[in-house]
């Protein structure tokens, strides 16, 4: 025999119940996508590393530590996406679709992290984009729309935290005055940031080691930094969400992951999840990030949302059920080698019936088993006495007490099992 491969380290199948559950998370995020006026947009799942590597200013730990990088055979240097909204905003600059542009996505994303409960090297987001408006009723809808997908596929134990992050030249005020601070407090920070904290200095106020956290919590605190544009924006956006009864939390120690953040930042967390991994969606503006990548100034905001995690988050809540329901409506079994099975399937199909079958001529016993694990609501059993005339036998897989069947002509087949469906 040969070596059997395992999927990567960091990365995972996703297949039966975990599958079903995962097309109602997608289907469930595409209508209401839909709803909030967005539309689909798909872009390769590797890019020119410069999307991601924009060579200015501070750099992400993602961009920095975490990018499957490679060469390909013509020289060219790749990166697999690490996350979603570069690529996004790439396309719209090559692609100058009219504002506001508003898409959404389901793609996975590479990052090359330690591997553990909830954090995956790929992993799998939803999330949208919009293009071409500093309006904060966007950044309000925006963040209605990942609220109201939570509250709709049933989650309750969830917060939304909000920052500001200010403009550029808010942001750089802010980060002197930060860094003056923690100049003279530099014994007082965790051991990894006590030789970095002059460099990524606002990252610190990521850091979750106790040391960071009490140094910056005492220290100054970037939205009393904001210049009035920006604080006015800030003040909008909260207006917005009290006005839609969107309970948040302000967090001024939420400055995000990526460089690109200007302005709104925001964070879902689920309390019935682990700390270090309770993030089930976050996002944030990025006015600048279109221009970083070779277009004209362009305001942007968006969110990306882990499926992962929101799996771990309604399983956590005991939310089992399946959004949809993917099993089948009807199973025909057939031990008698002719077309039957096949052209009932069919008939079935074309009504919008679900059905499936058993092949290779199993024996009648074999075949009813797997029909009766499938899920199907009836089984339609075609052996040589009904073959012979004409006629198909309909059980009732989910009548508990005793076997209910009927014995129905052919040609009867399909209003029957319509009207037993519809019961
Ligand atoms: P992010 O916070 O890095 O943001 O990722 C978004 C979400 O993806 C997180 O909240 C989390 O649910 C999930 N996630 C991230 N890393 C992992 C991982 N290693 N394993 C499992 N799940 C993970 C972004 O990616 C930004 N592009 C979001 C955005 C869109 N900002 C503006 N527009």
């Amino acid at each position: 025999m040969s070596e059997a491969f395992q999927a990567p380290v960091g990365t995972h199948d996703v297949l039966g119940a975990e599958a079903a559950q995962w097309e109602g998370i997608i289907g469930t995020f595409a209508e209401l996508a839909y709803r909030y006026g967005f539309s689909l947009i798909v872009t390769p799942v590797f890019e020119d590393v410069g999307v991601f590597n924009r060579g200015i200013g501070e750099k992400s730990e993602v961009a920095q530590k975490e990018m499957y990088v490679f060469e390909d055979r013509g020289g060219r240097t790749y990166a697999l996406r690490p996350e979603g909204t570069a690529p996004v905003v790439r396309a719209f600059v090559q692609h100058n679709p009219t504002i506001p542009y508003k898409a959404w996505y389901f793609t996975p994303a590479f990052r090359y992290e330690r591997p553990q409960k909830g954090r995956y090297r790929q992993h799998h987001q939803l999330g949208v984009e919009v293009l071409g408006s500093e309006d904060p009723a966007i950044d309000v809808e925006v963040i209605a729309l990942l609220h109201d997908y939570f509250t709709s596929v049933g989650l309750k134990k969830f917060r939304v935290l909000i920052n500001s992050m200010g403009h550029d030249e808010c942001r750089t005020a802010y980060v002197d005055t930060l860094r003056e601070y923690l100049g003279s407090r530099v014994a007082q920070l965790c051991e990894e940031h006590q030789k970095v904290w002059d460099q990524n200095t606002l990252r610190l106020l990521d850091c979750k080691k106790t040391e960071c956290v009490q140094v910056t919590n005492d220290g100054p605190q970037l939205p009393d930094h904001l210049c009035e544009g920006c604080k006015s924006h800030f003040g909008s956006v909260r207006a917005g969400l009290g006005a839609l009864d969107i309970d948040f939390e302000l967090a001024p120690r939420l400055v995000r992951g990526f460089d690109y953040y200007t302005r709104t930042t925001f964070e879902f967390v689920s309390d019935a999840l682990d700390s270090a991994q309770n993030a089930i969606g976050g996002g944030g503006r990025y006015d600048k990030l279109a221009e970083q990548l070779g277009g004209s100034l362009t305001p942007g905001i968006g969110f990306g949302s882990g499926i992962e995690r929101l799996v771990l988050a309604l399983e956590a809540e005991g939310i089992s059920e399946p959004l949809i329901q993917r099993t089948p409506q009807v199973f025909v079994v057939d031990t008698t080698e002719s077309d039957v099975a096949t052209e009932l399937c069919h008939e079935l199909r074309q009504a919008g019936i679900a059905t499936v079958r058993a092949f290779d001529h199993r024996s009648m016993k074999a075949q009813m088993k797997v029909a009766d694990k499938s899920g199907a609501r009836l089984a339609l059993l075609v052996g040589p006495q009904e073959l012979a005339a004409g006629q198909i036998t309909i059980r009732d897989l989910r009548s508990e007490e005793k076997v209910e069947q009927a014995v129905v002509a052919r040609r009867e087949v399909l209003a029957e099992v319509i009207s037993r469906l519809g019961k």
